[in-house]
């Protein structure tokens, strides 16, 4: 018989998750908020898969998505809001925001941007890992390129914190690197095939881990009821920033996954 979710262990599913909890540690090895310090590694325009995101569930959803969902509010969370793109996107269409980011620079940043937009969020400096919000706090919790910098127990904390933290029958958006990517297996290994630290190129020293679809579905399956997953694939979306890795040898690979509150 097939174990019933091979990531998880009961213990965990309890909220008993050892993970990495020194908040300097993470910090000092965040290598974007280094990055953060030139314009030219800040994103302005959404995401083409937030787009698809906000206007197939959130804007015109279908009658069967919204037999299978429970959203009623608008209180949105950006995990690793990182500039805040995708704040500013949400912004124009009303919705109630918060943002949280692990660096100085970046809220920084955002904090600034939303001012002369005269736009308005909360946020937060926090780890992922540890999110200062309520049970249930909010409707929808979106975070793309973000939860990846963790090793895989990391990684489930935060899915615990994000499964927290989004009221049942909401929606969570989240992008894992898939090992289609290029930098699949380039640095320390840390986990055998699943988690290294890069020695070179922009994202140096930050830790990072990689999942094939089945592992990434089932890290979200114990909370969330997996409506979409899809492959995202591009070249370097930032090819001119100061370091940016050799475009002939980049190739940016994501599963894209949107659940909803068990
Ligand atoms: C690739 S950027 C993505 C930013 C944003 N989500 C976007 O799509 O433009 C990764 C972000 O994750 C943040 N980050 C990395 N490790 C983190 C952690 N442990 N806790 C919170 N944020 C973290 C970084 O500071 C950075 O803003």
């Amino acid at each position: 018989m097939l174990k019933q979710n091979h990531m998880w262990t009961e213990e965990e599913l309890n909220g008993n998750i050892s993970y990495n909890n020194d908040t300097a540690d993470i910090s000092e090895k965040n290598s974007w908020h280094n990055l953060f310090e030139s314009p030219q590694w800040i994103l302005m325009n959404p995401a083409e898969e937030i787009v698809d995101f906000y206007h197939t569930y959130l804007d015109s959803p279908s009658r069967q998505f919204r037999n299978r969902t429970n959203l009623q509010g608008n209180k949105l969370h950006d995990l690793g809001c990182g500039g805040g793109r995708h704040l500013y996107y949400f912004a124009e269409y009303g919705f109630d925001l918060t943002g949280s980011d692990l660096s100085t620079n970046a809220i920084n940043f955002t904090k600034f941007e939303l001012e002369r937009r005269k736009m308005n969020a909360r946020l937060n400096l926090c780890p992922m890992t540890d999110l200062p919000y309520e049970n249930g706090e909010f409707d929808i919790t979106i975070s793309r390129a973000v939860i990846n910098h963790g090793t895989l127990q990391d990684m489930k904390k935060v899915v615990y914190e994000v499964a927290r933290t989004t009221r049942k029958g909401g929606l969570f958006f989240v992008t894992f690197s898939s090992e289609r990517a290029s930098d699949w297996k380039k640095g320390t290994e840390v986990l055998e095939d699943v988690t290294y630290i890069p020695a070179e190129g922009p994202e140096k020293g930050l830790i990072h881990t990689f999942l094939s679809a089945a592992n990434a579905a089932a890290l979200l399956e114990p909370f969330f009821i997996i409506d979409k997953l899809y492959i995202s694939e591009h070249p370097p979306l930032m090819p001119n920033a100061p370091g940016a890795t050799d475009p002939n040898e980049y190739f940016g690979s994501e599963y894209v996954l949107i659940g909803i509150r068990r």
